[in-house]
């Protein structure tokens, strides 16, 4: 793409991520911005100046050379410094002066685009660190709809998955692909790199996501007592949550009910089961005589026969069985802490992208990560099995 239409299509994707987020907080009030409703969660205006404060760091001070705007900033928004569920205590900016200061940064940003030569240096080729500073954003629009599920705000209109209707599984043939980001994904993210050569047996994938309706049914059969389905991780997260369905499912009598944002409605059957964690998942898939398939079989099938599969992106996060690392040859760029720091035995990988999942982010090859007992995510089950 030449240099000018590549501005373009940067001035544009900021407006229209900039959009999202205002959005998005359009309807809170000061305090539903500024409460702290789960320790899991930061305040929403925490996140609100964070994304301006990441933009300021990466564009205007880093390729901008310009100085802070206020210096104590780097220690309030930085994500390292202070865990989410202390970020409510911090100094941090109120509404109005975070809206000011976001505002702020982006016309500055503006103008920076218009000055500088998006080549030359690796941050800048392809407009690379604009790409970043974006999907920032756009992921912590998504952070931000957990925080509302969570607290029972006010959701986005479209404010939850497509019905899935798919039956079936198909064979994936053995055989060698390429995983990871190609180089006409220039904005993905080190995690997806390098791209390399893979060889898998034959395995079989879902067509479907896992309804809320099959979802029941193991509910309804015991599948949250009979403890052969559990993980031995899986069976003492139970013991210690005493559960006994997805969060923000609701007994009512002899049905389910679910809160969608500050809605309680009947269960609609047909839509994927969300907000499992990694240990629900595994059990569920056990109990269908099924496994999760690894975040390199989901990829395979993606690249291979991904119009065969419904709801690959844009439904709900699928939950692999594989844990988060780096590939063969990784490099951290532009900084080790957006995903080196995590690598390890700890979180699991989730593909796909969920229904709050911008485009510009959920690539084939992104790969999400969190912990097997997180539930506040828009994450939900797809099965595989040996063939
Ligand atoms: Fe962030």
């Amino acid at each position: 793409m030449d240099p000018r239409s590549q501005k373009r299509v940067i001035a544009d994707e900021l407006r229209r991520a900039r959009q999202r987020t205002d959005d998005l907080l359009a309807p809170l009030s000061h305090e539903q911005l500024m409460s702290q409703v789960s320790p899991l969660q930061s305040p929403l205006v925490w996140d609100l100046a964070h994304i301006g404060h990441f933009e300021e760091l990466w564009l205007l001070r880093e390729i901008g050379a310009q100085e802070p705007f206020r210096a104590e900033h780097d220690d309030v928004y930085d994500a390292f410094a202070h865990v989410r569920s202390e970020r409510g205590e911090l100094p941090i900016l109120a509404p109005e002066p975070a809206r000011a200061y976001v505002a702020d940064v982006r016309r500055r940003v503006v103008d920076l685009l218009d000055e500088v030569q998006l080549d030359g240096q690796p941050l800048l080729e392809d407009g690379f660190v604009f790409g970043i500073v974006l999907q920032h954003e756009l992921q912590h629009v998504e952070t931000m709809t957990q925080t509302l599920q969570l607290g029972a705000l006010p959701g986005p209109a479209r404010g939850a998955p497509p019905e899935a209707s798919a039956t079936g599984d198909l064979l994936v043939a053995e055989g060698p692909f390429a995983l990871g980001a190609t180089a006409a994904e220039p904005w993905a993210y080190d995690n997806e790199r390098p791209q390399h050569i893979v060889s898998l047996p034959a395995f079989r994938i879902d067509r479907g996501l896992v309804t809320n309706a099959e979802y029941e049914s193991f509910v309804r059969a015991g599948g949250y007592r009979d403890r052969s389905l559990w993980s031995d991780e899986g069976r003492a997260w139970l013991d210690d949550e005493r559960l006994d369905a997805p969060l923000f499912w609701e007994r009512d009598g002899d049905r389910w009910l679910r809160r969608r944002f500050d809605v309680l409605e009947p269960l609609p059957p047909r839509e994927p089961v969300q907000h499992v964690s990694w240990f629900e998942a595994d059990a569920y898939a056990r109990a269908a005589g099924k496994r999760l398939p690894t975040e390199v079989e989901w990829e395979k099938a993606a690249r291979t026969a991904g119009g065969e599969l419904e709801h690959l992106q844009g439904a709900v996060w699928q939950w692999t069985a594989s844990r988060f690392d780096g590939y063969p040859g990784f490099t951290a760029f532009p900084y080790a802490e957006y995903s080196e720091v995590f690598f390890g035995d700890a979180y699991r990988v989730l593909r796909g992208g969920a229904w709050i999942t911008d485009p510009l982010v959920a690539r084939i090859s992104f790969r999400n990560w969190d912990y097997p007992q997180r539930r506040q995510i828009f994450s939900g089950i797809r099965c595989a099995a040996d063939a």
